[in-house]
C-alpha cells in the first residue's frame, strides 16, 4: 500500500470514495486531528444491526471511559510486567518446537500466532486446551475487511454471527463459573467490578473478552511477524542487534512505524466539520490511514526508510487519544521478551524459498498469513 499512500498525501491528502462512501485521510497531521477530536469524529458505527465488535473501541464518552477505568485497572504496567516470565517461558517452550524442524519453519504458524493467543488466554484464565477454539473464533472475527461481493459478505456475517454465538456462551459459562467462585484472573477482575455501585452487565463482559481476543491477537502476530520479516529482509540488522539487546525495543519502534500492524481505523462524523479544505458532513464515514500517516515525510525524515534508532519515532501504531491502544504495554513486552530469544537462538534468518510471504488480503491490516524462514543454529 505505502508507493499508493504516497501518492494520496500528495495528490489528495483528504478526499471522498464514491465507491465506499466514505472518506480517506492520508496525512499524519490530519489523521492526528480527526483522533484527537472524538467529539466530533465518533468511534459509534451508526445505523448498523446487531455489532460484532463493540466494548471500550466502539464507544465514545462518558461509556468509553467507564469501561476504558475498569479494563485498564487490570492493565496496569504491573499487572502486565508481572507476565514476562511466564512470556518467556511460552516463547522457549515455542521457539524449542520450532527448532525441532530441520533448519525451516513457518514462523508465523510456530512462534507469531500461538505467543499472545496463549498469553491472552493465561491473562484472562481460560483453559489453554481451548486455543484452538479461540484461534478459529478471532480469525472469523478479524476477517471481512477484503469482502466484496454480496453473496462473500452475506457468508461471512453468518460466519461471525455464529462465532459470536458460539464465542457467547463459551464466556458466559466461564463468567458464571468465576462469579461463584473468583480466581486471580481478568476475568473474576471484570465480574466483581462494578460501575456507579453496579457490577456491568454480562453483555458488556462478553463484548471486553471478546475484543481482547480480536484485538490483542491478529495485532501482536503481526508486530512480531512484520518485525522478522524486516531482520530477514536486512540481515545486517540481526547481527547488530544480537550484539546490542539493548537496542532492540528502539528497533521494534520502527518496525510498529515502517510495517504497522493496523494501517486503519474508522471514524463517524457527528457533524459537519472542515478537514483538510473538504467539508465533511455529519454522518459521513471517515478511514483515517494510520500506515500513511506512519510514512508521512512531513513528520518523518525518510520515512520510506527503516531507520533502526530512529529517534524521535512519534508513530501512532496504537492510535491516538481517547482510545489509543490498551493493549500496547503487553504487546511490547511480548516483543521485548520474545524478539531478543528469537534473535540468540537462531542466526542468519532468513526466507527459505521465494513466494511464501503470504500478504494478509486486507486492506486494514498488515501482516502476512506465512512466513518461511530458514536460520542456523549459533556454534
Ligand atoms: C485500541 C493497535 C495490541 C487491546 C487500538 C487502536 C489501535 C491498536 C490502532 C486504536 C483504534 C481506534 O482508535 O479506533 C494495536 C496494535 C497492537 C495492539 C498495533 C499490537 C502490536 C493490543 C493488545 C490488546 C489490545 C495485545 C489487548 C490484549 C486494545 C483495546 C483497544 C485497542 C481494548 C480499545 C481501546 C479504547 O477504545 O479505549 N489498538 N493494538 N491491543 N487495543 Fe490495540
Amino acid at each position: 500500500p505505502f508507493p499508493w499512500f504516497s501518492t494520496m498525501r500528495k495528490a489528495s491528502p483528504v478526499r471522498y470514495d464514491a465507491t465506499r462512501h466514505s472518506w480517506d485521510v492520508f496525512c499524519y497531521d490530519e489523521v492526528l486531528a480527526v483522533l484527537k477530536d472524538h467529539d466530533t469524529f465518533s468511534s459509534v458505527r451508526p445505523k448498523l444491526g446487531p455489532r460484532l465488535l463493540g466494548s471500550v473501541i466502539g464507544e465514545d464518552p462518558p461509556k468509553h471511559q467507564q469501561l476504558r477505568n475498569i479494563v485498564s485497572r487490570a492493565f496496569t504496567p504491573k499487572t502486565v510486567a508481572d507476565l514476562e516470565p511466564r512470556i518467556k517461558a511460552i516463547i522457549t517452550d515455542l521457539i524449542d518446537q520450532a527448532i525441532e524442524e530441520h533448519g525451516h519453519f513457518d514462523f508465523v504458524a510456530k512462534i507469531a500466532v500461538p505467543l499472545p493467543v496463549i498469553v491472552i488466554a493465561e491473562l484472562l484464565g481460560v483453559p489453554i486446551d481451548d486455543r484452538p477454539l479461540f484461534k478459529h473464533w478471532s480469525d472469523v472475527i478479524a476477517k471481512g475487511a477484503t469482502e466484496n461481493s454480496m453473496s462473500g459478505l452475506a457468508t461471512l456475517m453468518s460466519e461471525k454471527t455464529q462465532a459470536k454465538e458460539e464465542l457467547d456462551s463459551y464466556f458466559l459459562h466461564i463468567l458464571n463459573e468465576r462469579r461463584v467462585d473468583p480466581k486471580e484472573d481478568l476475568i473474576s477482575h471484570l465480574v466483581q467490578a462494578e460501575v456507579n455501585g453496579e457490577h456491568l452487565r454480562d453483555e458488556d463482559l462478553l463484548e471486553f473478552c471478546i475484543l481482547l481476543l480480536a484485538a490483542g491477537n491478529e495485532t501482536t502476530t503481526n508486530l512480531l511477524t512484520n518485525t522478522v520479516r524486516r531482520y530477514c529482509e536486512d540481515p545486517s540488522l540481526q547481527v547488530y542487534l544480537r550484539e546490542h539487546l539493548e537496542a532492540i525495543d528502539v528497533a521494534t519502534e520502527e518496525s510498529l512505524r515502517f510495517y504497522s500492524p493496523i494501517q486503519a481505523t474508522n471514524r463517524y462524523a457527528t457533524k459537519d466539520v472542515q478537514l483538510g479544505g473538504h467539508i465533511i458532513h455529519e454522518g459521513d464515514q471517515v478511514v483515517v490511514w494510520i500506515g500513511s500517516a506512519n510514512r508521512d515525510e512531513q513528520q518523518f525524515v525518510a520515512a520510506d526508510t527503516f531507520v533502526m534508532d530512529r529517534h524521535p519515532n512519534k508513530h501512532i501504531a496504537f492510535g491516538h487519544g481517547i482510545h489509543f491502544c490498551l493493549g500496547a504495554p503487553l504487546a511490547r513486552l511480548e516483543a521485548h521478551v520474545a524478539l531478543p530469544a528469537i534473535l540468540e537462538r537462531m542466526y542468519a534468518m532468513h526466507f527459505e524459498m521465494d513466494g511464501t510471504l503470504q500478504p494478509i488480503p486486507s486492506s486494514l491490516v498488515y501482516g502476512t498469513s506465512q512466513m518461511e524462514i530458514a536460520y542456523r543454529l549459533p556454534s
